[in-house]
């Protein structure tokens, strides 16, 4: 597999090809071949990914034969593009999804240069280090209790000038951080749990659980949440999750149960709902800076 590349470097839709080797016994049609009989949809696209990051032909016939056996792309890669940035994604951890780039774009409509921002339920740190791309000087931290995305997460939020903790839901932060909160991501796991066995296989057997399973009614982990966030929040900051259009009414009252007012935003393009609480007060733009 090629080096990983810099995180939150920018990314090209369409790289340009690498220079092959010229050894490469792999043709490029050769690949969309074989990646087309592995049942890949986009199989020109990701050949000419794979072509551009392999550095031997050894090298390109693993990654080919990796991805033919179902591992994700990203996984295959080592990096998945998000927000037009290029982001590490390591083996087992949660590959971001376009989709999430509502919560970033919502995020950085919301964050006042310097404001301390937090992305818990980190996985990749990605949601994070693309709203650090988009407004001044933010304070960023970022959480997960798994520790293979802790250490994903150090490639792209440290890149970003953030820190990263590891540890259950708020537990994981620092106690300075409480009440300082300017803007708080969490995309938690939302799958009900009968309904993880319906996730693509990419999903199911190559992303954890833990980064899945949202527990019977897929709330679970949004309940603990929404219970402490209020605590954690500046006046006027706010928290911002990811739902399913199904959930986003009772994670609303959820949201209003934790004393945060709630808003929906959806998304068709990018088919994805944000849900929005803020606590009240008003929103200093000074939110970064550590209370006299
Ligand atoms: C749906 S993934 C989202 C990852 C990342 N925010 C993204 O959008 O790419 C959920 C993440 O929550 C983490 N997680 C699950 N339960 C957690 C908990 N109790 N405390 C902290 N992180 C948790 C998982 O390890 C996983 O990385």
């Amino acid at each position: 597999m090629s080096a990983h590349p810099s995180p939150v470097s920018p990314f090209s839709a369409s790289p340009s090809r690498a220079p092959a080797s010229p050894a490469a016994p792999l043709s490029c049609p050769a690949v969309v071949a074989r990646l087309r009989a592995a049942g890949c949809v986009f199989a020109e696209d990701e050949a000419e990914l794979l072509l551009s990051a392999a550095r031997t032909p050894a090298e390109l016939a693993a990654m080919v034969r990796r991805r033919g056996d179902g591992l994700p792309l990203e996984h295959v890669l080592g990096w998945a593009e998000f927000c037009g940035l290029r982001m590490v994604v390591g083996p087992g951890v949660f590959v971001p999804r376009r989709r999430s780039e509502l919560l970033v774009r919502q995020a950085a409509a919301l964050a006042a240069p310097g404001a301390v921002v937090v992305d818990l339920c980190c996985g990749s740190g990605a949601l994070g280090a693309a709203l650090a791309a988009r407004v001044a000087g933010v304070e960023l931290h970022a959480a997960d209790i798994d520790p293979a995305a802790v250490r994903c997460a150090r490639a792209n939020v440290t890149a970003a000038g953030g820190r990263v903790h590891e540890g259950d839901l708020f537990a994981a932060l620092p106690a300075a951080l409480r009440g300082r909160i300017g803007v708080l991501l969490a995309n938690v796991p939302y799958v009900p749990t009968e309904e993880v066995g319906l996730l693509p296989p990419e999903a199911r057997e190559h992303e954890p659980l833990v980064a899945l399973d949202g527990g019977t009614d897929g709330l679970d982990v949004l309940r603990r949440v929404t219970a402490s966030a209020s605590a954690w929040l500046t006046p006027g900051g706010s928290l911002l999750v990811e739902t399913s259009e199904r959930q986003a009414d009772r994670a609303a009252a959820l949201f209003a149960g934790g004393g945060l007012s709630a808003r929906a935003v959806t998304s068709e393009e990018l088919y994805a709902t944000v849900v929005i609480g803020t606590r009240p007060g008003e929103y200093q733009a000074t939110a970064g800076r550590p209370r006299p």
